[in-house]
């Protein structure tokens, strides 16, 4: 295998010990959406929040700035992402007020309605059915709850090389809004950030109070 499609493949999916270099790398780039997303996504200081696909788990430590006196929960496929993002996230762990689970995104192990927020950043284009992942947030969120689903743009990032090399689920964005708004989320805008490395999209939406 050559060296673009190894680093593509742990990109989707973090194993070993290449897998925890490539992320510390990777998270250079992908902490600047993560604190976009969480400027954009009006946390609240008791809010229960999930993250899906955290990876290393950088992006826990922003939320909980907000979430002050609330929580995190995690839910990862990879082990290897499990322990490195375990490690990162040690003290909240003992603490309670970080769990990370293993599980997928299209098969949460929670009840319905039971986070403040959810959200997911870098993950759309490894993911083949990304609807099934935003039925699963909007199922998991409380009444008013607020969803956050920040990717790089879809034209830049794919001449990334080890993007272009292995095989990423390229979807277009305007497909991502339509399964994001048939997923059941309200008042969806998606913002645009030009400032980050690729540049980035962030779909945001409400799960409604009252469901017709
Ligand atoms: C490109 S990384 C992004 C990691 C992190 N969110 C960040 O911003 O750095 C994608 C992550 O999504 C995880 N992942 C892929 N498919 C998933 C799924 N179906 N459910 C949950 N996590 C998934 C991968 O294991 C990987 O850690």
């Amino acid at each position: 295998m050559n060296l673009l499609k190894a680093i593509g493949k742990q990109m989707q999916y973090p194993r070993g010990i290449f897998g925890k270099i490539l992320f510390a790398w990777m998270t250079r780039m992908t902490i600047a959406h993560a604190r976009w997303t969480v400027d954009l996504m009006d946390i609240q200081p008791d809010d229960d929040i999930l993250e899906i696909g955290f990876g290393n788990g950088a992006n826990i430590k922003l939320l909980l700035q907000l979430a002050v006196s609330g929580s995190i929960t995690g839910v990862e496929i990879s082990d290897t992402a499990i322990e490195m993002a375990s490690k990162k996230n040690a003290k909240l762990i003992s603490e309670g007020r970080v769990k990370l689970h293993k599980a997928a995104g299209n098969a949460l192990p929670f009840e319905d309605g039971v986070f403040d927020k959810a959200c997911t950043v870098a993950t759309a284009y490894v993911i083949e059915d990304p609807g099934a992942v935003f039925r699963e947030m909007y199922r998991v969120l409380k009444p008013n709850g607020r969803a956050a689903v920040t990717f790089p743009v879809r034209e830049n990032f794919i001449k990334f090389k080890p993007v272009a090399t292995e095989g990423f689920f390229l979807h277009q964005l305007a497909d991502l809004e339509k399964v994001f708004r048939d997923a059941g989320f309200v008042n969806c805008s998606t913002k645009n950030n030009n400032q980050v490395k690729f540049g980035a999209h962030c779909m945001l939406g409400v799960k409604p109070t009252t469901i017709s």
